[in-house]
């Protein structure tokens, strides 16, 4: 079993099919997804979502290019939906300079807003971060000081940046862009990045793998990944199975799932969970 720790089935790109592409991804063996909110509205559907889905989690978030139009009583109704049983973690969240959509001081406060607010509910991050390494690193360290429950989601910083996500205690996730032909430095990366810190995900509809480059991204695609990290690593499919399903296990705490969730996923997947 895999775990899509982080996809975007509420976007509009899956309005035609979602619930095929749901389907399609538990017929390829993905135990859990993760539906990462990237707005208020994102994190409404996020958690709808996943109520309708067992084996669906949602992510509640709001993405740093929303900074400059979030207003106060948007937050108010965004910490109303961190109630949900469904929900496993916040984020995306942090900053992105690369669009610049919003202004950086804008970004920043949302930031350190949401922060706070998984602070004080005890819930992981899930870090977006695009050319802002150093304010990410400096704003995370501050409000949460020196060990981070949270994964830095499609990596794309330099080993300086790693070792000081490593150093907190972060976990690292890596996309379908992985596979791409010319994407030999982000290999390079991910060789240095230890196993029991390692994440799936494929942010779909985003970043298609390279033999559907271009194309939509969807959950079941993962599989094209975990083909590539068990060829840069030289371990098994089964193992990196193994290992990423834990380590996302371990981070979102998907153990706490009730029972009839569990038997729910048993029938579908047709196998015994072990528990
Ligand atoms: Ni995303």
């Amino acid at each position: 079993m895999l775990i899509d720790t982080h996809c975007h089935l509420d976007f509009q790109g899956f309005d035609r099919d979602r619930d095929d592409a749901i389907e399609r991804s538990r017929s390829e063996g993905i135990g859990f997804m993760i539906n990462v909110g990237s707005s208020l509205a994102g994190t409404r559907d996020s958690i709808e979502l996943a109520e309708k889905n067992d084996f669906i989690f949602a992510a509640a978030g709001i993405h740093p290019h929303e900074a400059d139009t979030v207003k106060e009583e948007d937050l108010k109704a965004f910490e109303g939906y961190l109630g949900s049983d469904k929900v496993v973690a916040i984020g995306e969240i942090g900053l992105d300079y690369y669009k610049n959509i919003s202004s950086k001081d804008n970004q920043k406060m949302l930031f350190i807003r949401l922060l706070n607010e998984a602070k004080a509910r005890g819930l992981p991050l899930i870090i977006h971060n695009r050319d802002a390494h150093r304010d990410t690193m400096a704003i995370l360290k501050d409000v949460m000081g020196s060990s981070i429950r949270g994964v830095m989601h499609c990596f794309s910083g330099d080993e300086e940046f790693l070792k000081d996500c490593l150093d907190l205690g972060m976990f690292i996730s890596f996309t379908c862009n992985l596979t791409f032909k010319n994407a030999g430095r982000l290999r390079d990366i991910a060789r240095l990045v230890p196993m029991d810190r390692f994440f799936l995900e494929t942010d779909a509809p985003f970043l298609a793998p390279q033999i559907f480059r271009g194309k939509r991204n969807e959950p079941a695609y993962i599989k094209y990944l975990a083909e590539e990290v068990a060829r840069i690593k030289g371990l098994s499919f089964e193992e990196i199975e193994k290992i990423t399903t834990e380590n996302a296990k371990k981070l979102f705490n998907l153990a706490r799932i009730p029972p009839s969730v569990k038997a729910g996923m048993k029938a579908a997947s047709g196998r015994g969970t072990g528990s």
